[in-house]
């Protein structure tokens, strides 16, 4: 199975402020705001949704092909890529470019403040959807806003099934044009503060998304997942994981998740299983891609959350 792969592909920069924003932003004075704030510990990360899914199935041991730009400042990605294993045969480098980006300063209170910088991912348009690739799934992931809409007409009429995931893009985008991605799409998956967007820019509820995909997936962090397919909801528990370090990137994990299941032929209580398991996994650890595991380890943990194999 190939799993062509259009989304980001973005460095995430994350500093912490070892202080709380509210002893340094006065409200009486935020009409002259100017702060500065220290921040010793940064970390810079491999990020984008495009970039997390397929490290994300490398460890299920598949082969994905990211649909995406980056900028000139790629080389170290590109690196961790090629480390991973990741063919890189549809990221084009834009030499003119930064590739998206994300500086995000934390609090002592968890609050964020971010600036999101998306260079040369505003060009995915430039990349096409192959379509010689041999038993292809497809997903659209947050992108360049053209490139998804792009994408998604381009897995339709290459008849490759895909997965509509809106994410973070969500607002990007009108009423009309959800759903025009909604009825190009296989599958539908949203967390649950998207599916409600999604209700209320198409109108429809969450049964009427359901009837016109071959299901829609709705994410609950912690809570686990729905699966409404078949005319059914499915309930699929989460996986107690062995530490709660960092939620960031689960829903791309999961997304792994789903397309290992789709493009194998699996059900979905095992396809919806092992997804909520690579988010599991993935919540313990920080950042996106630092998480590891072999498959045998991989089954022993799908055994030990949920009984049974796959
Ligand atoms: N704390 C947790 N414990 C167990 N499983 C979790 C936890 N957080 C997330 N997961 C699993 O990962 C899946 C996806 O997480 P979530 O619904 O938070 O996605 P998301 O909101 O899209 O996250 P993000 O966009 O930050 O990656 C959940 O349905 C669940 O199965
Ligand atoms: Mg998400």
């Amino acid at each position: 199975m190939t799993a062509l792969i259009s989304g980001s592909v973005a460095f995430d920069t994350i500093m912490v402020f070892n202080d709380r924003f509210k002893n340094h932003i006065l409200p009486d004075q935020v009409h002259i705001l100017n702060v500065s704030f220290l921040v010793p510990d940064m970390r810079r990360e491999f990020g984008g949704c495009a970039g997390n899914i397929a490290f994300n199935l490398r460890l299920l041991g598949e082969d994905p092909l990211p649909l995406a730009t980056v900028g000139a400042d790629f080389d170290k990605y590109g690196e961790w890529m090629e480390k991973w294993q990741v063919r890189q045969d549809h990221v084009r480098v834009m030499d003119d470019h930064y590739t998206a980006q994300a500086f995000i300063t934390t609090d002592l209170d968890d609050n964020q403040i971010t600036a999101f910088h998306p260079g040369a991912m505003g060009m995915a348009h430039a990349v096409d959807v192959p379509t010689g690739e041999e038993n292809a799934i497809g997903i659209v992931a947050p992108n360049g806003p053209e490139g998804m809409v792009k994408h998604a007409e381009q897995f339709k009429a290459a008849g490759i099934p895909f997965i509509f995931d809106p994410g973070q893009a969500m607002p990007l985008f009108d009423g009309e044009q959800l759903m025009s991605f909604v009825e190009q799409a296989t599958w539908v998956a949203v967390n649950d503060y998207e599916s409600q967007l999604l209700r209320d820019r198409t109108g429809l509820t969450v049964e009427g998304i359901a009837e016109k995909v071959e299901a829609l997936i709705v994410t609950r962090g912690a809570e686990g997942s729905h699966i409404y397919a078949d005319g059914e909801k499915l309930e699929i528990p989460a996986a107690t994981p062995e530490a709660v370090s960092d939620p960031t990137g689960c829903g791309d994990a999961y997304r792994a998740g789903l397309l290992y299941g789709l493009g194998n032929g699996m059900d979905w209580e095992t396809t919806g299983r092992i997804a909520s398991l690579m988010g599991s996994i993935k919540v313990a650890h920080h950042g996106t891609q630092n998480h590891q595991f072999t498959m045998d380890e991989f089954r022993r943990r799908y055994e030990e959350a949920f009984g049974g194999s796959f």
